[in-house]
């Protein structure tokens, strides 16, 4: 049975009323949540539906503006750190992805603390919590010379002009050489954040022809049969011109506040490359507030999918894939979460908060909000109530150059979890 948020919070007995208000600000108008119950061995939560975050809202930042696969959008972190973090608190994600909870947190003046398994999320994140100077880009483009010449010992062809080939060969000799000789300084990690966010795309801002989207499996075989379908070949792109047109891009809109909030923190922002339940390195009781998407239960292997954004790194994406969780299994997924849940537990501070946020219903009828709640309740957190964020849309997308508008809805779910004050 559900009931307005309003009549269930009046009449509820079991739920923490001072937490469950400050998540709810805004939407308890009678029509504008809805609440049903979560039942588990150990206790009943409220799960609230609403539009807690929309499109509409202030527009999120541009420098979200990077491409990664099962990314969330900035409101859901935005949501959780304005209500559960202080300027100067620690804000985490241990599978951070492309950084959004990061970014967001940071530009809020939250210290940025991350974590992901995959070594290109730190190159993906960190120059992000530090932007150049669009000047210095330039500088340090026109210093780095882009042969006209070369070919990568991978067959590229079927991606790249053979001249921005050679331009994307020479830069990363420049970026590997500088890493090795461990001289890689904050512009250099700009541009190789940028261009590896480049490489592949669907648009004339890409170094390469027409692909699917930069973040989605792309392989050298699909590459051809697009290629042969659509008709084309890649044509020449300006690689330096596109680092810096992207560079403006992803500063756009970044406000002087944002800058000094970014400056204040980023050099305490820490990025990790560990398993999510073995996190050593961070200290216990030492994080605010977690915001973050675990890999869900299904087949997507973020490494695989980034073969060429790892090439372009020297990364191994092999070797990545082994220490990925990629479970099909849900007992398998619970066990791997259960650790997570544990490990979270040791470094929150008490009182600190976790949202864990599920994704959609998977097969119908596999809710993976209802199996976190009792997993969080095992490693000793409580949990205060399930979101469901129901955002409505319309989108046109343009598929193979045709276009169809397309409404729907964009479900989040969240579980939201509270450390208690004295932790055993
Ligand atoms: C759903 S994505 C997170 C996306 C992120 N919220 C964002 O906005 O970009 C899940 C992430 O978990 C990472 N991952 C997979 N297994 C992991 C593990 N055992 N430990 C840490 N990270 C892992 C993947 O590399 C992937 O980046």
């Amino acid at each position: 049975m559900t009931v307005a948020a309003r009549t269930y919070l009046r009449n509820s007995r079991r739920v923490d009323h001072a937490l469950l208000e400050k998540l709810l600000q805004n939407h308890l108008s009678p029509s504008s949540s809805i609440v049903d119950e979560v039942h588990t061995e150990c206790r009943t939560v409220p799960r609230i539906t609403a539009e807690f975050w929309t499109s509409r809202q202030r527009q999120s930042s541009s420098l979200h503006e990077i491409s990664y696969r099962a990314c969330f959008k900035a409101q859901l972190p935005r949501f959780f750190i304005d209500r559960f973090s202080l300027p100067g608190d620690v804000v985490y994600d241990p599978f951070m992805g492309r950084g959004t909870t990061l970014i967001e947190a940071a530009l809020q003046g939250r210290r940025a603390w991350g974590n992901d398994i995959n070594p290109l999320s730190k190159i993906l994140a960190r120059p992000r919590l530090q932007p150049p100077d669009i000047d210095e880009v330039r500088r340090r483009l026109s210093s780095i010379r882009l042969s006209a010449k070369g070919h990568a010992a991978v067959d590229l062809s079927m991606f790249y002009h053979p001249r921005t080939e050679a331009a994307i060969v020479s830069l990363r000799k420049y970026l590997l050489a500088r890493r090795h000789a461990g001289s890689l300084d904050a512009v250099d990690r700009w541009i190789r954040m940028v261009a590896t966010n480049r490489l592949t795309g669907h648009s004339r801002g890409f170094f390469s022809v027409y692909t699917l989207p930069p973040n989605q499996a792309l392989s050298p075989d699909n590459q051809i049969r697009i290629n042969r379908m659509r008709r084309q070949k890649p044509e020449y792109r300006d690689v330096s011109e596109l680092i810096l047109r992207k560079t403006k891009s992803l500063l756009r809109n970044l406000s002087e506040q944002e800058y000094s909030n970014l400056a204040a923190v980023s050099r305490e922002a820490r990025c990790i490359t560990l398993p999510a339940w073995r996190t050593k390195t961070i200290d216990n009781d030492s994080v605010h507030l977690t915001v973050t998407s675990p890999p869900f239960l299904d087949i997507v292997n973020y490494a695989q999918d980034n073969w060429l954004r790892c090439w372009f790194n020297g990364i191994d994406h092999r070797q990545v894939s082994r220490r990925m969780t990629v479970v099909r299994l849900l007992e398998d997924w619970e066990d791997a979460m259960g650790r997570v849940f544990s490990e979270l537990h040791r470094i929150t501070v008490p009182e600190g908060v976790v949202a864990f946020e599920v994704g959609e219903i998977r097969n119908r009828n596999l809710n993976l909000d209802e199996v976190v709640v009792p997993l969080g309740h095992q490693a000793g957190f409580r949990c205060v109530a399930v979101l469901i964020n129901q955002q409505r849309f319309t989108k046109t997308s343009n598929i193979w150059g045709i276009s169809n508008n397309k409404s729907g809805t964009n479900t989040n779910r969240i579980v939201v979890f509270q450390k208690s004050r004295k932790h055993h």
